[in-house]
């Protein structure tokens, strides 16, 4: 990263102020005084202003096991808070989350810093598959459960909408407990579908989204960070 990026991203100043404190010769690149904006600082350096270590925050990307009431906003509201202030992290503001649950939702969501990232799972242009596991409060017979199959994987007409859902997979676990994979991220898109059907969701959770699971350890509002081999998969 050049010099001034550097300066402006770990002291929240403008380009043209950080060149400015550069030029002023109290910026050094460890140790030695630097007064030329546009010098490479290594990943390894050692940056200070008169004497103070800077550091940047570089691009996060975070998995949550999302907790029930909690929110998928950037910001609370009067009922629940957001997901975000379970992240005990400098700068949540610059965060967002790539593909939102409900409030009463559980499980796997994904935020970060980076929109371009965040673009390739949310964005109805990418085929990302996201993979619920849905509780129904009504059982469902052999016959009904394999007519639910057939008609998400051909698609179904949500309630106010003029073109059908895409093609979803549909695998029951029990007559009333059943998995479902969807590439689309429509509003309350599960339950609506379930809805179509003459059913109702009483409980959801998203258990993966495209290749990534879910981290098993991560107890209801934990997190952690993605490895690079996990941020890859998108
Ligand atoms: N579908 C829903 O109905 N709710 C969610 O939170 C996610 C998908």
């Amino acid at each position: 990263m050049r010099l001034d990026k550097y300066l402006c991203e770990a002291m929240d100043v403008t380009r043209a102020w950080a060149k400015k404190i550069i030029k002023s010769g109290e910026v050094s690149i460890d140790g030695a005084p630097c007064k030329n904006a546009a010098t490479h600082v290594a990943d390894d350096s050692v940056v200070k202003y008169q004497e103070q270590t800077l550091s940047v925050i570089g691009i996060r990307y975070i998995m949550m096991n999302k907790p029930e009431d909690t929110l998928c906003s950037n910001a609370d509201n009067e009922l629940y808070p957001s997901v975000l202030s379970l992240l005990e992290v400098d700068k949540v503001d610059r965060l967002h989350i790539a593909g939102r649950l409900d409030a009463d939702t559980t499980g796997l969501i994904l935020i970060t810093d980076d929109g371009q990232w965040s673009h390739r799972i949310a964005s109805p242009k990418h085929v990302c598959e996201k993979t619920y596991l849905a509780e129904l409060a009504e059982e469902m017979s052999p016959e009904q459960q394999q007519q639910a199959i057939e008609t998400f994987a051909q698609g179904i007409m949500l309630n106010g909408e003029d073109k059908p859902t895409e093609p979803a997979k549909l695998k029951f676990l029990a007559d009333d407990y059943a998995e479902l994979i969807i590439t689309e991220g429509r509003y309350h898109q599960v339950k609506r579908m379930f809805a179509a059907i003459g059913n109702k969701v009483t409980f959801l959770h998203r258990c993966q989204i495209g290749a990534l699971e879910l981290d098993e350890s991560l107890e209801p509002g934990e997190w952690r960070y993605l490895t690079e081999a996990e941020v890859n998969l998108f």
